[in-house]
């Protein structure tokens, strides 16, 4: 049988929101392809979301059934790939619950992004109070100081650095390895994560002297920079995205609002795409996107004509999306095909946890 001598693939996004097209072009949109070569395990990382906001969850079940309809809209097909919800299938955290027997809390600390998105959570959960945040700093300093740690370890005694926030990682070990996967598809910033799910593993099966765990690759997929609307990095919390099934109108109205080259003023000024947000999106939905540069750098098209024409161009490829996601609201119900692809993952996961328990001893 075909299937079963595919690779696994696993992924995971979390339920924050509505899908922008950020996330379309840098991830979802690779996801839709791996289907035809991978055996693949996608599913709503909730556990994952509660590590970083345990005090904003109350839209996360909500969330991971937009989320699933986002998904079939574009393409993944839950005949040829297993989708559900991590929460679903509890043999996650039995597996991470035994990774954190043999991770050490030093390969935790080590891991680059910890400190960075630390300071990141602090500083959206005191936006705009900055006495409150001096405070939770001198808080967190005094704390530091009386366990005699130096300033390097902080950020362990910050109120957020939480168990489940350290351990992030090692459940993100614990979702790969449950499936045996060879592959996980990421950007090179995630690297450091898998290399960690990579020792993680390697220690595992040394210790219990049984190669029980795979070693997963990463499976580095090119994708395309997309830019949000002010041309930072499209992200959620810059407020500067494109949903995927925006309606016409709204669409309408970001496109006009993107950033362009502040230099071309007059339709007949010579423009400079590089940095013009209108321009990487031509990249994106306009097979002729060259011809319109040469255009705007010999100031042959104004930037309200070239946006009219994107809007056009990308109203063409979104409309059928979002007509497709408006038929799937009304006929399928998210949670039942949650529960039916929770099924087939904990066949694969529960008889992983057999082999995983025999090997550390406990059966
Ligand atoms: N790290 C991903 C995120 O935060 C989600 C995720 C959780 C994941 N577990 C995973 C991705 C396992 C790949 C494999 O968005």
């Amino acid at each position: 049988m075909e299937k079963e001598t595919k690779s696994v693939v696993v992924s995971g996004a979390r339920p924050t929101g509505r899908l922008h097209l950020g996330n379309y072009w840098g991830t979802l949109r690779n996801w839709v392809d791996l289907q035809n070569k991978y055996g693949c395990y996608f599913f709503v990382a909730d556990w994952h979301a509660l590590t970083t906001g345990a005090d904003k969850s109350e839209n996360i079940a909500a969330n991971t059934r937009e989320m699933v309809l986002d998904w079939l809209a574009i393409g993944l097909d839950p005949e040829r790939s297993v989708f559900f919800r991590q929460s679903d299938v509890k043999e996650h955290a039995e597996l991470a619950l035994l990774l954190g027997m043999v991770a050490p809390i030093s390969w935790l600390l080590r891991n680059p992004t910890f400190k960075d998105q630390l300071q990141e959570l602090h500083k959206q959960k005191y936006k705009g109070q900055e006495d409150k945040m001096k405070q939770a700093e001198g808080v967190t300093k005094q704390l530091a100081e009386a366990h005699g740690h130096d300033a390097g370890e902080l950020a362990l005694h910050s109120d957020m650095a939480t168990l489940g926030f350290l351990g992030y990682p090692v459940l993100q070990a614990a979702d790969i390895m449950l499936y045996d996967a060879r592959f996980v598809p990421i950007g090179r910033d995630q690297l450091p994560h898998l290399e960690l799910s990579r020792d993680i593993a390697r220690r595992f099966n040394h210790m219990f002297g049984a190669p029980v765990l795979t070693e997963p690759e990463p499976l580095f997929t090119s994708s395309p920079v997309v830019p949000g609307l002010d041309g930072r990095k499209m992200s959620k919390s810059y407020g500067n995205t494109i949903g995927i099934f925006e309606d016409a109108k709204g669409l309408e109205t970001k496109v006009k609002k993107m950033y362009t080259d502040p230099l071309k003023v007059k339709v007949d000024d010579k423009g400079h795409p590089e940095g013009c947000v209108a321009c990487a999106f031509h990249k994106l939905y306009n097979p002729d996107w060259k011809a319109r540069e040469a255009e705007c750098r010999e100031g042959k098209v104004g930037c309200g004509a070239c946006k009219k024409q994107l809007i056009e161009l990308m109203e063409k490829e979104l409309a059928p999306l979002r007509a497709r996601r408006a038929e799937l609201a009304a006929s399928v119900n998210p949670e039942e095909l949650l529960a039916a692809g929770a099924a087939k993952a904990r066949a694969a996961a529960s008889a992983k946890m057999a082999a995983v328990s025999k090997a550390a001893g406990l059966i």
